[in-house]
């Protein structure tokens, strides 16, 4: 039987380590990072993933900015707001949380927002340099993804990496962050002949399409690595529940490891997104970037100003 990737306790230990930087740059007199999240509509399940990250940055000792608005604000008054965050040196990430009301434009909303505040990792220039190799910001669930992969596998060098489904927020970016670690990665997507055959090639397999319980067992190679970031809500009421692209039921007989849905990718997001500001913050003030200091360089931190 397959293991299964603990992510609420691989989310915890990150957020630790966000707290554990966020507490040295106040002792440091460095700056205090700031998120920033803004809701248009009243969707009740945007309405709970945005009060969680709110309350997830004021955990780990950020400043939080909750901006609810209503479904009918016009698109430029979207626009204003941003503008103003991104003027705001309080404010070191933004997020729209997605999706928008049909009048807004998605876009025109990504491309306002200040690139080096790109905390969700949407704006083209960020799509961009990753693409490119380069540093920007990534999206936040590949990069939980990638977490995940690392805590079970350790080095990802040479593995060969199949990622079903080809998102902008999730299987595209996953792509590159993926080749970034040394993987030979296939994607394969709705439109790929013979998708199980494909899969079963991957020692690492991330199922990113949002169709629950597509993945099956003769999907998978035995002993491989399979993160789910499917969620799909199904039923009502009582019997609600949340179900992966993966029949786990099946697959954890195959796969030498498994991420759980719920439980497994969803709680890496938000602690990914806390760690994206946590660059952000540390980037706008000219400080390294916190996972690429080495110990006895944080004892050294100090202000920009100073
Ligand atoms: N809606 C669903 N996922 C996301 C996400 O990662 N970021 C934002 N901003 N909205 C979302």
């Amino acid at each position: 039987m397959a293991i299964w990737i603990d992510g609420k306790a691989q989310a915890r230990a990150l957020r630790e380590t966000v707290a554990d930087e966020v507490r040295r740059l106040g002792a440091h007199q460095g700056p205090v990072p700031g998120l920033a999240a803004v809701l248009v509509g009243d969707d009740p399940a945007s309405q709970v993933y945005v009060r969680r990250k709110g309350e997830h940055a004021r955990e780990v000792g950020m400043r939080s900015f909750e901006h609810c608005l209503p479904a009918s604000t016009p698109q430029g008054e979207l626009l204003s707001l941003i503008a103003t965050l991104n003027r705001d040196p309080s404010v070191h990430g933004i997020l729209v949380q997605l999706p928008l009301p049909a009048h807004i434009d998605p876009e025109a909303i990504i491309d306002a927002i200040d690139p080096a505040k790109d905390v969700d990792g949407f704006h083209p220039l960020n799509v961009g340099a990753l693409a490119a190799g380069g540093e920007g910001l990534a999206p936040c669930t590949p990069l939980g993804c990638i977490r995940l992969l690392q805590s079970h596998l350790g080095e990802l060098t040479g593995k060969h990496a199949v990622v079903l489904g080809r998102s902008r927020i999730v299987g595209r970016p996953l792509a590159s962050l993926l080749l970034r670690e040394d993987c030979t990665v296939t994607v394969a997507h709705s439109k790929t002949s013979n998708p199980a055959k494909v899969c079963r090639q991957g020692d690492i397999l991330v199922a990113a399409v949002g169709q629950p319980g597509l993945v099956q067992g003769d999907w998978v190679k035995a002993g491989a690595t399979v993160i789910d970031v499917g969620i799909t809500r199904l039923g009502d009421g009582d019997s609600r529940r949340l179900v992966g692209d993966v029949d786990a039921a099946c697959v954890s007989r195959v796969a030498g490891a498994l991420t759980p849905v719920p439980g497994g990718v969803g709680p890496m997001t938000i602690a990914c997104l806390l760690h994206n500001t946590l660059i952000a913050a540390c980037r706008q003030h000219g400080l390294p970037d916190p996972h690429d200091r080495a110990p006895s360089e944080r004892l050294h931190l100090t202000h920009p100003h100073e």
